[in-house]
């Protein structure tokens, strides 16, 4: 662990910023840190260091909705030239009532996943994940289809209702929150939460054999800033309610020890989405089983749909040989 290096994205406030602090704590060399603009992330980085006493954290200008921003930060990582054992792709949102898309026209809660693939496979190309990297992104329990409030699409009838089955093209149209799309917000923040569970199993598929990747659900964590996008009444008085109710939520640091736990996860479990148990928002994690989320075909469909919509496809280098 002394001579690891991490990379997070999404550190300037909640969970980013609680596991970044951990991975000092826990004894990495390095922790690359992201955020949206230099200056904010420079004054995370001192936050984090003066916190720790490590002086292990290294700013990295990070806008995951902006392409060139993505092509910038990997740049800066190529000039770095270290491999990155632990790569936490934790930023996101949840959607508020107001449907709001990126310059590239992807729903906000969608967006992230498209600038995590854009990083994600650039650090593959570069060769700059440790044969050993894990690769952990954030999921969450409504993914599930089992938390009160949230649905999520059914993809394959969503693609034979108005996609001729073509379930690359339903997922594309999710992303973009397109025109057969009615943007309800607890479900645009469900369904990018299960593409990026079908993401991880795909993209299992392809990684070089040493390396792995897991969806983790950090669980109901109310004390960030997630819930800016919600509405008075969800804000002032239903978080507050369900703060008081036994095993309704968790600190940020409970939760983003989910995160750490998962980077020490096994080969074998590649691929999987981790969460609470069914129907539960916090306690321990394990594999999910619902059989929404081990669809092959809506996997694929979710690899090819972001490839699509990202424009950035995964060929590894020569030196490196996918699992299958
Ligand atoms: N808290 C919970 O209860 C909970 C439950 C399940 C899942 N999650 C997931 O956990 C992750 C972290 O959430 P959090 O609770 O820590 O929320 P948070 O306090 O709002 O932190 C989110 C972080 O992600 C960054 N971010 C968001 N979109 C970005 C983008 N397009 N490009 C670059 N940075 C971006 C934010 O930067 P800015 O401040 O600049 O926007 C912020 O640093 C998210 O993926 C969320 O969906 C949280």
């Amino acid at each position: 662990m002394e001579h690891s290096i991490a990379l997070v994205t999404g550190t300037t406030s909640g969970l980013g910023y609680a596991a970044a602090s951990m991975l000092a704590t826990k004894g990495y060399r390095q922790v690359i840190v992201t955020g949206r603009s230099l200056a904010r992330v420079q004054e995370t980085a001192a936050q984090l260091a003066a916190e720790t006493k490590a002086h292990v954290f290294t700013p990295l200008e990070l806008e995951l909705d902006a392409p060139t921003s993505v092509e910038s930060a990997l740049a800066e990582l190529v000039r770095i030239g270290r491999k990155i054992n632990f790569l936490l792709l934790n930023a996101g949102w949840i959607p508020g009532k107001k449907r709001v898309l990126t310059a590239a026209g992807i729903e906000a809660s969608q967006a992230p996943l498209i600038g995590h693939h854009q990083l994600t496979v650039g650090l593959l190309r570069a060769n700059l994940l440790s044969p050993d990297a894990r690769i952990v992104i954030a999921g969450a329990e409504p993914a599930r289809g089992d938390v009160p409030m949230f649905s999520y699409t059914d993809v394959a009838a969503f693609a034979a209702k108005h996609h001729q089955g073509d379930r690359t093209a339903a997922i594309e149209a999710l992303m973009r929150s397109g025109p057969n799309v009615k943007y309800v917000p607890n479900r645009a923040y469900a369904d990018a939460k299960l593409i990026i569970a079908w993401w991880v199993a795909a993209l299992a598929r392809r990684l070089p054999s040493g390396m792995a990747v897991y969806a983790v659900a950090p669980g109901s964590a109310p004390d960030t800033k997630a819930v800016r996008n919600l509405g008075p009444a969800m804000k002032w008085l239903m978080i507050p309610i369900v703060k008081l109710i036994p095993g309704m939520s968790q600190t940020p640091e409970t939760a983003a020890r989910r995160y750490l736990q998962a980077s020490e996860f096994g080969t074998d479990v590649s691929g999987q989405f981790f969460a609470s148990a069914p129907k539960k928002l916090t306690g321990p994690i394990e594999a999910m089983r619902h059989p929404h989320f081990h669809d092959r075909a809506n996997q694929e469909a979710a690899w090819q749909a972001v490839v699509k919509v990202s424009g950035v496809g995964l060929v590894l280098p020569a030196s490196l040989s996918a699992v299958s």
